[in-house]
Order: C-alpha cells, then structure tokens, then sequence
C-alpha cells in the first residue's frame, strides 16, 4: 500500500469516526477493504482512494468508515458492569427517581445489540422488585449494518455460547434454524438510533445511566476527553458513567470521577459520590 493511500485513509477515519490508526494497520486496512474495493470496481486501495476523492462523502465512504470498525460484542460482557449495575446503580436509581418511577439508559456504542438486551434481560428479572417503573434503555452506534442487526435480535449459536446464562437463553429465546431469536418483549425494551459519537447527542436528551463501553479505546486522548465532556452534561447530576474495562476517565478529563470500590463506574465530578452508594447492595 503507497504511504500517500495510508495516510488518506487515516485522516479520514479519524475525521468520520474518530479511529487513529497506526502504521502497522496496514494489513487491517487491506483485509477490511479489499472486499469493498472488488464491490467498487477497483482492483486495490490505491483505486479505492482514488474513488474516495471523487467526492467528500458519500455510500461509499460510510461504507469504509463501518468496515474499519470492530464490532465485537457478547451478552453480559465482563459482568462486573452488570452486577454493579444491580447492586449500585440500580438501588440509587429506584430510592432518588421513585417520584417518577423513570429512569433512562443509555448504550452508547450499542453494536449488535448484545449490551442493551443484558440490561434488557436483567431489568425483566428485577421487575418484581419495581413495579410500575418505566425505563428507557436506547441503544446507538456509527454503524447501519450492526444495528440492523441489533434490531432482529437473531443471534448464531456461537454469539448465545459467550456470556448468556443458560437460565436466560431458555427463558427469552426461540431457536430458529441454526439461530437464536430474541423474544418480542425483550426487543421492545431497546430503541436503536444511527449516532456518530464525534457529532452532536444532545437530541438524545438527558439520562441517568450511560454505558460507553469499548468504543474510547480506539480513539486519541483528545477525542475522548472531548466526549466525555459532551456526555456528562446529558448525564444527571447524581448519574452513572460505565467504561470498558480498558477504559477510564483518569487522565483524561476531570469532568468524571470513579465511584470508590466500583470498577469501571463513574459519576459526574460534582457528584455527591458517597450518598450515591448509601442504597448499594452488598
Ligand atoms: C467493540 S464494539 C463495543 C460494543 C459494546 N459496547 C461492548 O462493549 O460489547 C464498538 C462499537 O463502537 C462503534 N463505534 C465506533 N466508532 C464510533 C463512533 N464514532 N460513534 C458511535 N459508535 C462508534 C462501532 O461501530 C462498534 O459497534
């Protein structure tokens, strides 16, 4: 691949999804992109780039920006995330929000939809224990073809092998040929919206609960900073910030803090962080 292509590629996925590429990506450039090439009548990068430059932006151009992303996702993925999310978040939530019984999530880098139907599957084994609470649970993500995805609900065998507990699989899905199909009412509780997170999300409106997970990693320190300082005036004051467990606030922005003794959960720098774990469950 010509240097002069590389870096043409590189600069526009930093500028449409925010992905620094280093110099030895080269063979992920050409292992995503040769496939679109063909499609595009172009025998290599170089003819692709060359497509690219006809226009500013385009079908083809969203199309490189998706194929460069990685989509990987698994069903309660880490658990730690989850079990603070039933243990301290949701407590804090159910005891400061009972005035209104409401409280939205929101999935910020939703791929294919493995994220927002854990906490789905997880709010639907809690109801008992709010009735007549209403969340909102909106899953959001660059790419067109994994919230397709997302939207079916239909998972390989392999996808429900990672993560899902049996208990779960047997209790929301029908098997479909060699696949998985998520029950209605699980699906219903997720609604999916096209966001790039490097363009504005105050549409969105505000949220209680954000999970930002694996998605900063691949991004400069420049562009998470950037972000997180965007997401935590669409975060409540006394909201949570979840993170990868790569990922954190630390060094970056000093807009979020970490809430003591739970990984990979933060609360807005001006957060009164100890009474946000008075409801916490041991
Ligand atoms: C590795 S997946 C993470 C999925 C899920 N959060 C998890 O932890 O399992 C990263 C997702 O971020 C999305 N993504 C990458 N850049 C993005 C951007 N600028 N705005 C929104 N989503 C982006 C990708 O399309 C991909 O689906």
């Amino acid at each position: 691949m010509r240097k002069a292509d590389f870096e043409y590629l590189a600069t526009f996925l930093k500028d449409s999804s925010g992905l620094v590429l280093t110099s030895n990506k080269e063979y992920l450039i050409e292992s995503r992109l040769l496939p679109i090439a063909r499609e595009a009548e172009v025998e290599d990068i170089e003819g692709l780039v060359g497509k690219m430059k006809l226009t500013r932006s385009g079908p083809l151009h969203d199309q490189i920006t998706e194929a460069m992303t990685t989509n990987e996702s698994f069903f309660f993925r880490d658990k730690t995330p989850f079990e603070m999310f039933e243990k301290v978040i949701l407590p804090h939530l159910l005891k400061t929000r009972a005035g209104t019984k409401k409280f939205r999530v929101w999935c910020a880098a939703a791929s294919t939809g493995q994220e927002p139907y854990s906490l789905g599957m997880q709010l639907d084994e809690l109801a008992p224990r709010m009735p007549g609470w209403r969340q909102e649970i909106i899953g959001t993500d660059l790419s067109a073809e994994v919230l397709r995805r997302a939207k079916l609900g239909r998972y390989t065998q392999f996808e429900v092998q990672r993560g899902l507990p049996i208990n779960y699989l047997v209790k929301h899905f029908t098997q479909v040929g060699h696949d998985w199909e998520l029950s209605d009412k699980i699906r219903n509780m997720v609604q999916y919206r096209k966001l790039n997170l490097l363009e504005d999300f105050k549409i969105l409106g505000n949220f209680d609960v954000i999970f930002c997970r694996n998605v900063l990693i691949y991004f400069d320190q420049e562009t998470k900073a950037q972000i997180l300082e965007r997401m935590v005036r669409q975060l409540s004051p006394d909201g949570f910030l979840v993170l990868g467990a790569a990922e954190t606030v630390i060094g970056i922005t000093d807009t979020f803090k970490p809430l003591k003794g739970c990984r990979g959960v933060y609360v807005p720098a001006t957060a009164d962080a100890e009474r946000m774990m008075t409801s916490a469950v041991a």
